[in-house]
């Protein structure tokens, strides 16, 4: 199965467990802009956006396109083939988070986001790094378990890889924890967002304990999620 009937199956499933848990994701979100924070009058483009998570995080002014690879979300967001890319530009932004993995080729994918900035733009990529333990983790347990299997290639902490498309501006890899009240909270998330079927609860938690890591902080729990970020500029 490629991506985008992956997604046909998994959409709605994902697009309700961030519904569900709209704050869960909010440090993976807005550790997009460390380095460099989009501003009233900027026009950002999400893609591929799912069903557009990332407007909540942006300040009020600022202009955002949601663009998706796959239908199955089925929210209204427009779709766009990969290989074309967008052709909405110029961008003052463009994000494109937890979605590298799935794209074949990913230097060319990304080399057409860059032709869509602004002189000055910043292209911010957030995605899995390979060799982590949130590698592991979905192409081991989460492929078990999901309808369609996960196999991803992901990225590398390697500058000099994306050097050669474009100029790195700063690239590393970042906790990003995923915050939730109760342990059931995490399992109901987690659940929809990976698309698990007939998953023991038991056999969940006890993946994300050993692969993945997760604390109680006061009176919430934290997922240890982790991500590559590299920000990029022509
Ligand atoms: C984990 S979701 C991330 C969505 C959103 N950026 C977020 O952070 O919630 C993965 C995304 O990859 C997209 N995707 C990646 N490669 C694809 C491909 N080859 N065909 C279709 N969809 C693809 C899916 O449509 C989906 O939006």
């Amino acid at each position: 199965m490629d991506y985008r009937e992956i997604f046909m199956h998994r959409g709605k499933a994902y697009h309700n467990a961030m519904l569900r848990q709209p704050s869960a994701r909010d440090h993976e979100f807005e550790r997009l802009f460390d380095a460099c924070r989009p501003t009233a009058g900027q026009h950002l483009l999400d893609f591929p956006s799912g069903g557009g998570y990332l407007q909540r995080h942006l300040a009020a002014g600022v202009t955002v396109t949601n663009l998706e690879l796959s239908s199955g979300f089925d929210t209204g967001v427009p779709v766009c083939d990969a290989a074309a890319g967008p052709h909405s530009g110029p961008f003052d932004h463009i994000v494109c988070l937890a979605a590298l993995h799935h794209i074949d080729d990913q230097a060319g994918f990304l080399e057409r986001l860059l032709g869509q900035l602004r002189p000055g733009g910043t292209l911010h990529v957030g995605d899995v790094a390979a060799g982590s333990r949130i590698d592991a983790f979905l192409d081991g347990f989460i492929g078990r378990y999901n309808q369609t299997g996960h196999q991803g290639s992901y990225l590398r902490n390697d500058p000099a890889w994306f050097e050669r498309i474009g100029r790195v501006t700063r690239i590393g890899e970042l906790s990003c924890p995923w915050v939730f009240e109760s342990e059931a909270q995490m399992l109901d998330f987690c659940n929809d967002l990976f698309g698990l079927v007939d998953c023991p609860r038991q056999a969940l938690r006890d993946a994300l304990s050993s692969h993945v890591g997760f604390h109680r902080q006061g009176s919430q729990i934290l997922l240890e999620w982790r991500l590559l970020y590299a920000d990029l500029q022509t």
